[in-house]
């Protein structure tokens, strides 16, 4: 496939036939995307507006600085030597801006971006075919990647260290291992859950970051950036007040801003100012902590239907009627950040700052006294 000199994205899907050229990202629905649905985080309409608003370069991805500085200076390295970067591995909470640096190390690198998931590549096949289509210095990204079966990741070890893959074509006494060579290439995997990546997976990682939430201050910089791409008028203190209600996340701080803009529009005359975010953000049912109504639920669940824990998570999805993973990767990580909660050996518990919050006032860890042991966190 031609190089065009500027990164060009190619999605490569399960089916098998190789990657097509694709200047936008997976669409939804594709495998990609399927944790979508169950990701309240991220939904269609955020990836749509998501890529307008995505940072292209590093000076204008905001925040997250120790992590840039250090990738900036393997890529440069990497450039001036004309190598492939070291693979890649970026772990975190959804919407932090794993995919969106996945994109901007493609650019700076001048190559091309292969994107694909973990639940894309069903089989070894899908794997082979991949990676044998990619060009030197190409990046893999593999959104995801916990989601890989362990046949596909056999595959990914020799062609990750040695730059080969090793596969059998035909049966019995016609079965002939080929060994393939590939051509120097970087793998980038992006996943919420680096705790279900195998030990030699991980290993062979040699760039491996994690992405943390983003303070107020980062995030006020998020929203006045989209607005004035959105081109939206907005006051600081507008911006700031969205930035506090966005969970630490600029993928939410982006969705927030075109809710509030809508309400700007349609009740005043299309500036936000702090009240009208205030306003308008009260309406969505995001409190001026940045809980929503799953949050809100969660942590009420918690403290009062079982008396602030310890409850298993299953449990607490079941009535909830919520799925696990969504609990796992999206509600409980923030509110473990703000210390609203505890995961403990024998469950989730609720803190006092947490109970406070639901409007249950607890004895500040008198249990936890007796039983010190559910302080330990998992
Ligand atoms: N540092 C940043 N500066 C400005 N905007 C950002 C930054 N990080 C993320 N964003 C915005 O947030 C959106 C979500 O980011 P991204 O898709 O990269 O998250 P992610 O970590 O890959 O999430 P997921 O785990 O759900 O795949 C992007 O479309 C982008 O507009
Ligand atoms: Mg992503």
């Amino acid at each position: 496939m031609p190089k065009t000199g500027r990164e060009k994205i190619v999605g490569a899907g399960a089916n098998g036939d190789g990657p097509s050229v694709d200047e936008s990202e997976p669409k939804a629905g594709s495998e990609a995307s399927r944790s979508e649905a169950i990701n309240p985080v991220k939904t269609e309409d955020d990836e749509r507006v998501g890529n307008a608003l995505r940072p292209k370069r590093f000076e204008e991805y905001v925040g997250q600085t120790m992590v840039v500085d250090s990738i900036s200076v393997a890529v440069k390295a990497a450039s001036r030597r004309f190598d492939a970067l070291d693979h890649v591995l970026l772990h975190g909470p959804p919407g932090l801006g794993k995919t969106t640096i996945a994109h901007i190390i493609a650019r700076e690198m001048d190559s091309r971006l292969v994107h694909t998931s973990g639940p894309a590549m069903e089989r070894p096949a899908d794997v082979v075919g991949i990676l044998s289509n990619l060009d030197e210095r190409d990046v893999l990204f593999i959104d995801e990647i916990h989601r890989l079966s362990s046949a596909v990741e056999e595959y990914l070890y020799s062609a990750m260290e040695d730059f080969r893959v090793d596969f059998t074509t035909g049966q019995g006494a016609f079965a002939k291992t080929i060994n393939l060579p590939l051509q120097p290439f970087t793998l980038i995997g992006s996943t919420t859950r680096v705790g279900m990546l195998s030990a030699p997976l991980r290993d062979r990682f040699g760039l491996v970051y994690h992405l943390d939430y983003y303070n107020e201050e980062q995030l006020t910089l998020v929203v006045q950036r989209s607005a004035k791409i959105l081109e939206v008028d907005i006051t600081e203190d507008g911006a700031a007040e969205i930035a506090r209600r966005s969970r630490g996340t600029p993928r939410i701080a982006n969705r927030l801003l075109r809710r509030v803009r809508d309400y700007a529009e349609v009740k005043h005359d299309g500036v936000i100012t702090q009240e009208i975010s205030r306003d308008a953000l009260q309406l969505e049912g995001v409190d001026k902590i940045g809980l929503d109504r799953l949050d809100r639920l969660y942590l009420e669940t918690l403290a009062k239907n079982y008396d602030g824990g310890p409850a298993g998570v299953n449990a607490l999805a079941a009535t909830l009627n919520e799925e696990q993973q969504t609990l796992e990767d999206v509600v409980e990580p923030y509110l473990l950040k703000i210390g609203f909660i505890l995961r403990t050996t024998q469950g989730r518990r609720t803190t006092p700052e947490g109970a406070k919050h639901a409007g249950v006032i607890q004895d500040p860890g008198a249990d936890l006294k007796s039983d010190p042991q559910q302080t330990r966190f998992l």
